[in-house]
């Protein structure tokens, strides 16, 4: 990103008490207000963080707060942002307010930095605040550095700490495991900590997501109440403190997980903290998520504003079980299909142990003989000559023991010297804080588009956690790992991203095992879930959708729970970025014209469903149906996806009332996606409303039946 210096209003280069006891900062978006204080003794205070305050001279009468950055080793008794042991053993740290700088980054964008140091120690650390005005996120980080003669131990360094002082609060996380990802739970926060957080390493987010949702008063809705959503931008171990003091004031820490994480910090290095990321709505959680999905494909994602093919996996076609023949079979289906890619998955490679299944292969990136003779390139042709895309699927942080990779470089591989080697998936990962290791691993990407540059796409895997903790590279300092793991991994990502910057990529960790905003600025979508099972999927892109806008997660029609008719399954997967994961032999033909049929209503509904503004209409937690809809940014079209799910007998059904559309505009409402032969059932087809009334009064879109869906197009005339 090309910033643009406009302004640099404020530059204080000392410890300056003359503005103790007067100065205030603010971070200011559109809606939403962060306010600092230096207090009377040079301390930083967060006085204020809520709606926006309309009066400018109402600042000065915020005078409660708590201290901005909590040091440990003063006299807060509750947990700190950070704590670090300086080389004479003392481990205490007092920071005071030195000066701070704003800067316009771009139209919208304004940097905020904080300059803290200790008046008795040479340790310096600078708050960063980015606003996006027009989306109501703020971005924070923060930068540790030093001059003392031994490294400072960092044992503790957050992102950011952020205070509060409600009546009550109430958390939604997102936990889960492989299969039943981003499931949505909520609890009260009472005195004491609740922690979220993750030791996984890299598949960091096999059981939690760093992300949440906090409440205030009470349970925020889709349109009412207050809450703020945070989420780190870090690829690895995270770790989010809420902790309720004495005085029901809550305390939110947010930053790498300190657990086994030491780090040594040289003098005049700069340790760089991840970037935490939040948005505060005052009407629920409907525009908290808009205002992510819009901050996303504006600053964050990559090619956030670019457009996304559909595809034709065969993973879940085929397994390992393929050779040329079948994949050129699944380019045809690909074809008849409509989509506009082929992705080839696990098990094309390694010839000394062929990847014939999980257990051997893993780190030989070479097309294997049997399966395929004439190698990719081959099969690259053939998709090129069907008008096709070709996708490759890897892993290249992970090795098999049983691979000719592993019996060359036992020392790249994170293992304990001294004992057995335990295997999550039959694998083990490799050393990304060794710069050779990320060399190789670069070079497996740099390696297959040099030979065939007609790759469009990867998808990159990452199926164990580190395990087996102990790496051969940092010798006497392990606790540096997990983060420098992450580290070696961005560096091979910026490489990847400097050299090929139009490749689209796709995030997968054995479903949804590693998601955040760093990872997403290198990747252009994410895998949610392995389960496909189009119920469940419901629930997993539901709470996806919360943080991630709807171009970013990849949805596949699959054979999990072929009880539901392939119009089910395709309309969910409809509802993210569109791939299928079957054989056309797995389909009649009448579900095979349904789904070409199905691909080209993708295609034009694409620019609403992927760029425009998504509304959650009806929860999947009610149990019996769910509703999602997405409007064109002018409001000139929307689509509308309901899904009956466990209908009661003889249920009553309400209308649902649409949202986001324009009031004063007339819209034609018509239900597609039907069935050959199908006619829709839905009372309002066909017929011409305003939106006013689709807003007030609804449509009435539900019905009785088991697993049935609905996509209704609304186009203004
Ligand atoms: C886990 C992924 O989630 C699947 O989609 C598939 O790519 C397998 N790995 C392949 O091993």
């Amino acid at each position: 990103m090309k910033f643009q210096k406009l302004s640099v209003l404020l530059c204080l280069l000392c410890l300056n008490p003359s503005l103790w006891g007067r100065e205030s900062i603010r971070i200011a978006t559109e809606n939403v207000d962060l306010i600092f204080r230096v207090g009377d003794n040079g301390r930083l205070r967060q006085v204020y963080l809520g709606k926006k305050l309309l009066n400018d001279a109402d600042i000065q009468h915020l005078t409660d707060g708590r201290e901005a950055y909590l040091t440990h080793g003063m006299e807060d008794y509750f947990e700190p942002a950070i704590y670090v042991e300086h080389g004479d053993n003392n481990s205490s740290l007092e920071l005071k307010y030195v000066s701070h700088e704003e800067r316009i980054l771009q139209e919208g964008v304004k940097e905020t930095v904080i300059n803290l140091a200790d008046e008795k120690y040479p340790v310096s650390v600078k708050l960063y605040y980015v606003a996006f005005y027009d989306n109501d996120i703020i971005k924070t980080h923060t930068e540790i550095v030093h001059k003392e003669k031994k490294p400072l131990m960092l044992h503790k360094y957050a992102s950011s700490m952020l205070h509060f002082n409600k009546a009550k609060y109430f958390l939604t996380e997102f936990s889960g495991d492989w299969a039943s990802e981003a499931q949505e739970s909520t609890q009260e926060l009472l005195f004491g900590k609740k922690v979220l957080d993750s030791k996984l390493g890299s598949r960091a987010n096999m059981f939690t997501p760093p992300f949440f949702q906090l409440s205030f008063n009470g349970v925020a809705g889709e349109d009412t109440g207050e809450v703020l959503m945070g989420t780190l931008a870090w690829t690895g171990n995270f770790r989010f403190t809420f902790e309720v003091d004495n005085y029901n004031c809550l305390r939110v820490i947010s930053g790498i997980n300190p657990y086994f994480s030491n780090y040594e910090l040289p003098a005049n290095n700069i340790f760089r903290t991840p970037d935490f990321i939040f948005t505060y709505s005052f009407n629920g959680k409907g525009v908290a998520s808009r205002n992510f999905h819009d901050w996303a494909r504006q600053f964050q994602l990559k090619d956030g504003q670019g457009n996304r093919r559909t595809l034709l996996n065969n993973w879940e076609a085929t397994y390992f079980d393929f050779n040329e023949e079948k994949l050129i079979g699944l380019l045809d289906d690909a074809v008849k299909l409509g989509v506009d890619m082929f992705l080839l998955d696990d098990g094309w490679f390694a010839n000394k142990y062929p990847r014939c299944n999980d257990t051997q292969g893993l780190g030989d990136w070479v097309e294997t003989k049997e399966k395929l003779p004439n190698g990719i390139g081959k099969l690259i042709d053939e998709a090129a000559r069907k008008g096709l895309k070709f996708g490759v699927w890897i892993e290249p942080e992970m090795v098999n023991p049983k691979s000719e990779l592993y019996e060359k470089h036992k020392d790249w591989v994170i293992h304990l010297p001294n004992r057995d080697e335990y295997y999550f998936r039959n694998q083990l990962v490799l050393d990304l804080s060794n710069p050779e290791v990320q060399d190789y691993v670069f070079g497996v990407v740099d390696g297959l588009l040099t030979k065939y540059p007609q790759i469009a796409y990867f998808k990159w895997d990452c199926n164990s956690p580190i395990t087996n903790i102990y790496s051969p590279y940092l010798k006497d300092k392990q606790t540096h790992l997990y983060v420098d793991y992450v580290r070696g991994l961005y560096n091979v990502l910026d490489r990847v991203k400097e050299k090929y910057p139009n490749l689209p990529m796709m995030l997968c960790s054995g479903g949804s095992g590693r998601i955040d905003y760093k990872a997403l600025s290198y990747f252009t979508e994410f895998w949610p879930s392995d389960n496909t099972d189009p119920i469940e999927r419901l629930f997993i892109q539901w709470g996806y959708s919360q943080f991630f806008p709807a171009k970013t997660i990849c949805a596949h029609v699959t054979t999990w729970n072929n009880k539901a008719s392939i119009k089910f399954r395709t309309e969910v997967a409809m509802m993210g970025k569109l791939g299928f994961d079957i054989k056309l032999s797995d389909m009649t033909l009448d579900e095979q014209a349904y789904c070409k049929e199905a691909v080209k209503n993708y295609n034009r509904l694409k620019p609403v469903i992927l760029d425009g503004d998504m509304y959650r209409l009806v929860s999947p937690y009610t149990g019996y149906h769910s509703s999602t809809m997405f409007v064109a940014k002018d409001r000139l079209k929307a689509v509308l996806f309901s899904f009956d799910m466990y209908p009661r007998y003889a249920e009553r059904m309400q209308n649902v009332c649409l949202k986001g559309l324009d009031a004063t505009k007339m819209y034609r409402v018509r239900e597609i996606n039907l069935m050959q032969g199908q006619v829709s059932s839905l009372r309002e087809n066909e017929k011409l409303y305003s939106g006013d009334f689709l807003m007030k009064v609804g449509l009435n879109i539900f019905t009785n039946q088991k697993m049935n869906s609905r996509v209704i197009e609304i186009v203004s005339e």
